[in-house]
């Protein structure tokens, strides 16, 4: 495709999200909207030929795509979508022999389809060739309207539509390709004489055709790739499908979806094979997951790895974190930043561990907190154990080496470390470190008062019989 460049519209603000953020920024299936459009243009045309127009917040889209290396072409005032052509004359004209064109809107635009009309366009010879659809509910869509003959004549839009044109069922996707040099030979010509007061790409086909050129409406790919999002309705929508293009994906490569519909996957989310994932988990980012692995319902992980068989209960949430195979956390376990399991380690209810490693088989099975910590293999910590390791000023770390055992309730007051084998005794409040196989006892002794109970019952109902 060395004769083809793209140009890809994004500059408006997108009035009927009522939003102040621009509406390719907004996000679907887990990107921008630009940023499906653009990676969708890559698979077609090498940066240098992908053309995206900005206008609103250009700062930020340009931001958003910088990483992808495409062109910019900005229209400060966005007078229509055949005006943000206009001020691209200078850039695109000498792109390429052929201009694919499409909106920053249309997430769900596969490059195959892409590539179709491109092929079709070039063999056909047309100036202008449009991909068009059929839709049960043709809603807002600019209406192709053809002559007696079936030929294309028109595009009209939604607003200006008479009743028997509202009729029409097939619609303009927004998707063109045209021949370059008839596309500028003729954009000039365009007026802003409409509801909208805007110069309309729409109308370019049709000054084509009156010059005696050869345009072409054709349909091509499925009608659901050139849905639109115009409105929070629709983004919510455009959201569902690319989730659940997603999760399908997914699912043919071997991963068990309980309710795929309820679950939220990102794009660049991997997941071996039989892995299980329940009902409403969410799996942000760059996560990847191994073979072999449960992520039980309700828990959320974020650009973690989960090596082979780790096991994630119900209600856990995981960011940034590594599980080891065959480890387990949960339910209700949350792992913050920084956070790495050994393999088959275990990380029990209401437990939250931040920049914390564990060894090999150590387990922190009960209502624990663990931050700055680095703990060795054949550890158990005990119920309501707490690493201290903030002093006000700054954090501090905690070492507790291989095999050691820490009582229930314990407060690791840090700096502190536990040497090898050592024992904590339950209660105790350690703020000195504990040498390798010995027992650190910090808390008050227990006195027994014998009868005290007896004597205290006595003395306060004495009164009572006077
Ligand atoms: C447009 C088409 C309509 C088609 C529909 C398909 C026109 C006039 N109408 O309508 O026939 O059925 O898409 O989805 O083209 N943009 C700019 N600069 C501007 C104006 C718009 O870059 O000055 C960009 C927008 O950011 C957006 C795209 O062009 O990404 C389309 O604009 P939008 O207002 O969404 O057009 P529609 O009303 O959906
Ligand atoms: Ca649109």
């Amino acid at each position: 495709m060395s004769d083809f460049a793209i140009a890809i519209l994004a500059a408006g603000l997108g009035t009927r999200l009522k939003s102040n953020i621009a509406k390719v920024l907004h996000r679907a299936g887990g990107r921008t909207l630009i940023e499906h459009a653009v990676r969708t243009a890559l698979e077609v045309a090498p940066a240098e030929r992908v053309f995206v127009v900005i206008g609103h917040q250009a700062e930020a889209v340009r931001q958003v795509l910088e990483p992808f290396g495409v062109r910019f072409i900005c229209q400060r005032d966005q007078l229509g979508t055949g005006h943000a052509i206009q001020v691209g004359r200078e850039q695109l004209q000498g792109a390429a022999e052929h201009l694919l064109v499409f909106y920053g809107d249309t997430p769900l635009l596969r490059a195959s389809t892409l590539r179709q009309l491109a092929e079709h366009h070039a063999q056909s010879g047309a100036a202008a060739t449009i991909l068009s659809v059929v839709l049960d509910d043709p809603a807002r869509y600019g209406r192709i309207v053809r002559d007696s003959g079936g030929h294309f004549a028109d595009i009209v839009e939604h607003k200006a539509c008479t009743p028997e044109q509202l009729a029409i069922r097939e619609i303009n996707s927004g998707i063109y390709c045209f021949r370059t040099a008839a596309l500028f030979a003729h954009i000039d010509r365009i007026g802003n004489h409409n509801k909208a007061g805007e110069y309309y790409l729409t109308d370019v086909p049709a000054l084509l055709l009156r010059a005696g050129e050869k345009v072409e409406a054709t349909p091509m790919g499925g009608p659901e790739e050139m849905l639109g999002v115009n409105d929070r309705v629709e983004l919510a929508e455009m959201d569902g499908r690319l989730r659940d293009r997603k999760a399908r994906e997914l699912m043919l490569c071997g991963v068990t979806i309980h309710r795929p519909e309820t679950c939220v996957i990102d794009p660049d989310v991997e997941i071996g094979r039989d892995t299980v994932v329940g009902p409403c988990v969410a799996v942000y980012g760059g996560t990847r997951i191994a073979e072999n692995c449960v992520v039980r319902p309700f828990s959320t992980i974020a650009d973690s790895v989960l090596e082979e068989g780790a096991v994630v209960n119900e209600c856990c949430w995981v960011d940034r974190s590594r599980i080891g195979a065959g480890a387990s956390i949960g339910p209700f376990a949350r792992l913050r930043e920084g956070s790495e399991l050994g393999p088959q380690a275990r990380i029990g209810n209401f437990v939250e561990t931040k920049k914390t490693r564990l060894g090999r088989k150590s387990k922190a099975q009960h209502l624990a907190y663990l931050g700055d910590a680095t703990i060795g293999e054949n550890v158990n910590i005990g119920a309501g154990t707490i690493t201290c390791n903030y002093d006000g000023e700054k954090k501090n770390p905690t070492f507790i080496e291989d095999g050691v055992f820490v009582g229930t309730n314990s407060s690791l007051v840090a700096p502190l470390r536990l040497g090898r084998n050592a024992y904590v005794a339950a209660g105790s409040v350690i703020t000195e470190d504990v040498p390798e196989d010995s027992l650190g006892v910090a808390r008050g002794r227990q006195v027994n008062k014998e009868g005290w109970v007896r004597k205290r019952r006595a003395a306060r109902s004495e009164p009572r019989k006077e």
